[in-house]
Order: C-alpha cells, then structure tokens, then sequence
C-alpha cells in the first residue's frame, strides 16, 4: 500500500504537506507532556475507561520528579462510546475556548486531572454523527473523520505541562496499531509513547488481548514500547467477608509481556464510576480496586521512570520485573 509519502501528483491539494502541518501543530501542542501512555485492549467492557480514570487518580498521589504531584490528564479517545466525562464527574463541563485562535481549555476535576471527553460536549444519549456529502456513504469516511477529529482535539487543546496523558482507547485490536501509528509521530521520541493493555482473566478477552499484543509487535520499527497489561476483575472483591473470591476459571492463555498489576472487580469501584468519581473519600480508601490501581501505577510510574522525586512511594506490588516488550 502506498504511504503519503509515496504519493506523485496530488492534484494540487498538497496533501503531504497538510498532513505535516497537522503533525507538527499537534506535536506542538503536545510539547509539554511527558509521556503519552494509551490504555487499550482490543476488547471492549474490560475496564479501560475505568482502569484508566483509577490510574489518573493513583498516579496523581505519586510525587513527580520536581517533586510536585505527578501532573496528569486525560484524553478520551473511544469517540463513540465516550465515558470519561461522566466517570470523571466533568459531564457538564465543556471545553471551553481560550481565544479567538480556536484552542481551548481542558476542563479539570478539582484534584487537577484533566479531563477532554467527547461526553462533556455531546449532550448524554447522542451518537457522535458527521455532515456527509452523499447520504449512505458515510461510513466510507467514518474512520477517517474520526481521527481527524481526534487529531484536531490533540492540536487544539491546551494540554500544558503534564507528566502523563493517558488515552483511553476504543475497542477493536486493528484500532490499537491504527492509534499506535497515529501518536507514534506526535511524541518528541519514540519512547514517550507506552501501551497498557487491560484484560480480564479469562481466555476469550486474553485471546483478543494476544491479537492486539500481535498486531503490535507486527508494527515493531514504527515507535511506541508496550509498557505491559492490566488484568481488570481479578477476582471479586466480597465487601462482607473482606476476601477476594474467583471471578473466572483459571485461564490458560499467556500474554506474552510482563502483568503490571491486577485489580478486583469491586462494587464500590463501579458506584464511583457511576456517579462520578470525586477525589479522594471514603469509598476510594476503601475500595481494594483502588488500592491495587494504586500499585499499578507505581509500576507504571517506575517503567516510565517518573519516580525520581523526593517522597516517591514504591512499595513491594508483586509485578514483574521491567521484562520490557519493545513493540519498535
Ligand atoms: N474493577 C472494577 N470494579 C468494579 N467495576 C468495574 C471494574 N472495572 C470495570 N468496572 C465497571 O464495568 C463497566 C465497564 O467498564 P469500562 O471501563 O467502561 O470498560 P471499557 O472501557 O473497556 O469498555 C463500567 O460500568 C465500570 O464501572
Ligand atoms: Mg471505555
């Protein structure tokens, strides 16, 4: 298949050079953050919204290397089933426009964590459409809008000085490599750009999850490390008896890079994201999801290196060693 760059002649539309300006606008207004880390799966309803807003939250108790909190937002990139606006409490916070110059403010959650979803400017039950020049041809352009979309969101907000941006990915394997192809030349090096997969623990999300992982690996050369996997619903956390009970039979399935943490479904956790998650609270300190998002973030943190700042809590969290899977 031909590449932008492979194209002779285009008809005076110029269109390498619109994708460069593009590229470089984006990679312009990205030039504050530190990594860009995306959660995705390939499978949906594993938890990656959540997982991710639980990371948001974990990370941003951890000193960062000024030693300052860890600055972290996030970017809601499942554009047709966007969920961090509300999981987040900001469902009624939109972005609002800095200046007549088209960019626009991040809205925040008042423990600093940026958030820009979909949800906070699509009103709750709409699907996101797109004007069409020839009705029922739409979904020839569909994926195609949807990441110039993405990428006009990228460029125009004011992202700031962030340590992490962590992307919530859709569903779909094929979409994990498109988004990894996607970020991969709007980060200052190829290392600022990881992956986290999340999984359940059972074989028919582990084997979607080995297709992305596959997929990616297929794409090594073209930027971006595989931090490692989540595994999300590792059990369930019994508020009565205080235990974690199985959830799934043991699966057989072995992803093939190091597990960064494992969290329990636990109901107060699915109430938080229910109702809004706010910071701090009694249900997140008791919520055993929580405390295990706490050392998957750690984790992350370590990979990343972020844990160079004075009060940086790294305690024993039971992950593997950085048996780093290089996907470049
Ligand atoms: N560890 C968990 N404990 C409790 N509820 C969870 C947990 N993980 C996910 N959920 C709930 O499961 C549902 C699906 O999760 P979500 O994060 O939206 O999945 P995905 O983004 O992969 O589609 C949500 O209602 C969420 O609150
Ligand atoms: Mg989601």
């Amino acid at each position: 298949m031909k590449t932008y760059r492979d194209i002779a002649g285009d008809g005076g539309s110029n269109v390498l050079g619109q994708v460069e300006a593009r590229q470089s606008a984006v990679r312009g207004a990205l030039s504050g953050v530190g990594h860009l880390v995306a959660v995705g799966s390939g499978k949906g309803g594993v938890g990656k919204s959540t997982v991710t807003l639980a990371l948001a939250r974990a990370l941003c108790s951890l000193a960062g290397p000024s030693g300052g909190p860890l600055r972290v937002a996030i970017l809601d990139a499942d554009l047709n089933g966007p969920c961090q606006a509300r999981m987040a409490g900001l469902e009624g916070a939109p972005l609002v426009p800095l200046d007549g110059a088209g960019r626009l403010a991040m809205p925040r959650r008042p423990d600093g964590i940026g958030v820009v979803s979909l949800g906070s400017v699509l009103p709750g039950g709409d699907p996101l459409t797109f004007e069409t020049v020839s009705t029922g041809e739409e979904q020839t352009w569909r994926a195609t809008r949807e990441l110039a979309l993405l990428l006009q969101l990228l460029g125009a907000v004011e992202w700031g000085e962030l340590d992490v941006l962590l992307v919530d990915l859709p569903p779909g394997a094929e979409r994990t490599v498109q988004f990894a192809d996607l970020f991969a030349p709007l980060v200052a090096s190829p290392d600022r750009l990881g992956f986290v997969m999340v999984t359940l623990p059972s074989d028919v999300s582990r084997g979607v999850v080995a297709r992305s992982l596959a997929a990616l690996a297929a794409r090594a050369g073209r930027g971006g490390t595989l931090l490692g996997y989540v595994e999300n619903m590792a059990g369930y956390f019994c508020r009565d008896c205080g235990e974690v009970r199985p959830l799934f039979p043991e699966p057989t399935t072995v992803l093939d890079t190091p597990c960064l943490g494992r969290l329990p479904f636990d109901p107060a956790l699915a109430e938080l994201c229910d109702r809004g998650w706010p910071a701090g609270g009694e249900a997140e300190a008791e919520s055993e999801a929580f405390r295990a998002a706490g050392e998957t973030a750690e984790a992350i943190a370590k990979l990343l290196e972020l844990g160079e700042g004075p009060g940086f809590r790294v305690q024993g969290s039971g992950t593997r060693s950085r048996d780093e899977e290089a996907v470049r």
